[in-house]
């Protein structure tokens, strides 16, 4: 028997979700999850529990895994380091993530690279920032360096008070700042990389973020500009070379009438590939799965003109079964995806997908049921 058992550090919806292709395919999944009430806990049968942030946890945990990979970039650098040290097989390795894991390190590689980034610099004290606002303007974004997530650790400031406050935040290890981009839209490029260097680009896809958290994805991105999109592409492939990222990577960019612009890193599934599940011939999932396993990776190529994902957030409804009666009914064409989650009111539950040949018409019935799911709305 070699099939291989792939570990996944963190037990949240992206673990969860490589659970259905690596049935498919036979690999065994293990996950270390913080407690049995995790996303993937639920799902994945070969579950340690223990804190990700504790190296004896984690070495244990690696013992019989034929590679780890991550649902989350959280794992400290050293840790990573010493599982290499001691043979672990770890994708993407401690000096790809480090990347993903600090916005300074990213920016700071990326532009000397020669990506395009937003005009930026790392700051410590409000006359920093002030000093930077009065180059570029204000308002401008402040970032934690670490830790961030979902529009946790973004801050749009417009005056000398307002970093006073968000520089108060004692337990943010550092910050940076940036210009605020004058974006006509958000993109993200999404690409998987192996060990032995191949490499696939997923469509560009177009993000909407409300208050920092991605809402709703269209694949492709309706109307880019060929140039942009390739320019996207050719960009995400490049860093995943230069970086040596292996496993997915997420760009998360944004287009501008000049050109776009690199935002930030993600190496593991994210959320602007969840349209791949049922939108490109191999997911996200699959071709990470495939990734880190060096396995030839999968077409990346959609399967419709048009999907559509639209995150489901908590509402108020806090049982969101009663309404799959409505939204099955309503829409046989819908796809629901539900990670098992409590609802909390603006956490990230679950997402519906919907392929078509209209957008306009694909982002109406997910949004329907997307709405209709977490109580919105009622009929
Ligand atoms: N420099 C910027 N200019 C304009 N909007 C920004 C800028 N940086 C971030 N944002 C907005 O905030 C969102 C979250 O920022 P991001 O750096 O991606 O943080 P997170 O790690 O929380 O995803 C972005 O998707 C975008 O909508
Ligand atoms: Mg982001």
């Amino acid at each position: 028997m070699t099939f291989p058992t792939v570990g996944v550090v963190g037990g949240g919806q992206l673990a969860r979700m490589m659970q259905p292709p690596a049935v498919a395919l036979g690999i065994r999944l293990r996950v270390l999850a913080d407690t049995v009430d995790d996303s993937a806990a639920a799902v994945i049968p070969d579950v340690a529990l223990g804190d990700y942030r504790d190296l004896p946890t984690l070495l244990s945990f690696a013992q019989g895994c034929d590679v780890v990979t991550f649902d989350h970039e959280h794992v400290p650098s050293a840790h990573l380091e010493a599982l290499a040290a001691a043979g672990v097989v770890v994708h993407p390795g401690p000096q790809a993530l480090a990347h993903a894991q600090d916005k300074a390190v990213m920016r700071r590689r990326l532009q000397d690279m020669g990506a395009p980034v937003p005009r930026w610099q790392q700051v410590s004290v409000t006359d920093d920032v002030v000093a930077f606002a009065k180059e570029v303007g204000w308002p401008v974004v402040v970032k934690a360096t670490r830790g961030g997530y979902d529009g946790k650790g973004v801050w749009v400031v417009s005056d000398a008070d307002e970093v006073d406050w968000v520089l108060s935040h004692d337990t943010v290890p550092g910050f940076l700042v940036e210009e605020l981009v004058p974006f006509t839209r958000e993109l993200a490029a999404l690409v998987a990389r192996s060990p032995s260097g191949q490499a696939v680009a997923y469509p560009v896809v177009e993000t909407v973020q409300i208050d920092g958290i991605c809402r709703e994805v269209y694949a492709p991105a309706p109307g880019i500009d060929p140039d942009h999109a390739v320019a996207a592409q050719q960009a995400a492939l490049r860093i995943a070379g230069e970086l040596g990222v292996v496993g997915v990577l997420a760009v998360e960019l944004f287009d501008t009438v000049d050109g776009v612009l690199v935002n930030e890193l993600a190496m593991r599934p994210h959320n602007s590939g969840h349209w791949s599940i049922e939108g490109a011939v191999t997911s996200q999932f699959e071709n990470h799965l495939r990734a880190v396993l060096d396995l030839p990776l999968g077409d990346p190529m959609a399967r419709a003109p048009v999907t559509v994902m639209v995150n489901v957030l908590g509402g108020d409804l806090p049982d969101l079964y009663p309404a799959y009666l409505h939204c099955m009914a309503h829409d046989p064409g819908l796809r629901i995806h539900m990670y098992g989650k409590s609802v909390r009111p603006g956490r990230k539950v679950g997402h519906v997908t919907v392929t078509g040949d209209d957008v306009t018409e694909c982002k109406e019935r997910a949004r329907h049921a997307a709405s209709y799911l977490r109580g919105d709305i009622d009929e």
